[in-house]
């Protein structure tokens, strides 16, 4: 079974490897990115920036929407409901150099569907249609877009949506195998995703709960996507990513890293993060992050209480010094 790294190209944007990494509004910040590509993400998506809210000058979205110098081919992604004020907040995000812009029309939050944008979209395929249309005049690099499966399970309408998205110029379109309703729950719709890519002639990127290498395999091999991309199972894994390619080029199952490679990228990593910060705000986004590192060792819960409380970078590196010294006494 020789696999090996996949090369797509969306537009004119060439992508080497199969596995991305989703855009998660409050995670897949810029240090994190990183941290995935090193590990051989081939493909990075920013979190969602409010088009309006950054045609209007606000501050965090341009921090939001910095791109890491090693960090292409990278999307930024936008949201909204206005086709004027996408196609000018994806002519404004050119400054700061994406391969792509994304659109999100696949978030379920309340906040998000009420101001008509994220998966309420959906039920509106000619206002999407015509937002992709300004957008991809706006500008010119690929214009691509992020949907769900549909609305709810009587309104799984993600071939039909796909094929308005194509005629208005969207470049590639990835599908998250569930409805909006479904939130996060599972199962993840395979069969969708295979009918969205069996309907277009654009790359289709598949996501949706990929936690190993296997379901990776399986999500390329069953709907014929282009490129799977990973969310969730990244968080406190970002070496999710090699033992991915590894399995798909090489047949084989790396090993899991040990508990000091372990934490040493989570300190790797939370270093970044405060770096890109500040202490004080890194320290507080490192609470989750750690959480992650940690959850699957014994003992979890305990470390997770332990490091909800966390201040400082000093104190996170004397606990998982403690971290890797209890570990290796549990063997
Ligand atoms: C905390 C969190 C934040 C998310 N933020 C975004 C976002 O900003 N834009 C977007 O298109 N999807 C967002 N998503 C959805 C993910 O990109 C992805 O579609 C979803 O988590 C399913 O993939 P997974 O099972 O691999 O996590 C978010 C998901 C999570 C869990």
């Amino acid at each position: 079974m020789r696999n090996t790294l996949r090369q797509i190209k969306i537009g004119n944007t060439e992508i080497n490897g199969a596995a991305a990494l989703a855009p998660m509004a409050g995670c897949s910040d810029l240090p994190f990115r990183e941290l995935c590509r090193s590990f051989g993400a081939s493909y990075t998506v920013t979190e969602m920036v409010s088009a309006k809210g950054f045609v209007m000058g606000d501050r965090k979205s341009e921090e939001l929407m910095r791109l890491g110098e090693n960090e292409h081919p990278a999307a930024i992604q936008i949201f909204g409901s206005e086709p004027l004020y996408m196609a000018k907040a994806a002519e404004k995000a050119l400054k700061f150099s994406p391969d792509i812009i994304d659109i999100n029309m696949g978030c379920p939050a309340t906040k998000i569907i009420k101001g008509s944008s994220g998966s309420a979209l959906m039920k509106d395929p000619a206002l999407a249609g015509r937002i992709v249309k300004e957008v991809v005049s706006a500008v010119n690099i690929p214009v691509t877009v992020k949907i769900r499966a549909g609305w709810d399970k009587n309104n799984i309408n993600a071939v039909e949506f796909a094929k308005v998205l194509e005629q208005n110029g969207a470049a590639a379109i990835c599908v998250h195998g569930r409805t909006k309703d479904q939130m996060y729950a599972p199962p993840v719709n395979l069969d969708i995703i295979r009918d969205v890519k069996m309907s277009v002639s654009i790359p289709v990127i598949g996501n949706g709960d990929i936690e190993t290498p296997l379901d990776a395999k399986k999500m390329l091999d069953y709907t014929g996507c282009d490129l799977v991309m990973i969310g969730r199972g990244a968080l406190g894994k970002p070496w999710l990513f090699k033992l991915i390619n590894d399995y798909l080029e090489k047949g084989v199952i790396a090993e899991e890293p040990s508990i000091e490679e372990r934490m040493e990228i989570m300190l790797f990593h939370i270093k970044r993060l405060c770096e890109h910060k500040g202490e004080y705000i890194g320290m507080l986004e490192a609470r989750k992050h750690a959480a992650w590192y940690t959850k699957s060792l014994r003992g979890a819960a305990a470390y997770r209480r332990e490091l909800s409380a966390l201040k400082s970078f000093e104190e996170l590196k004397a606990i998982s010094e403690r971290i890797i010294k209890e570990q290796k006494e549990l063997i």
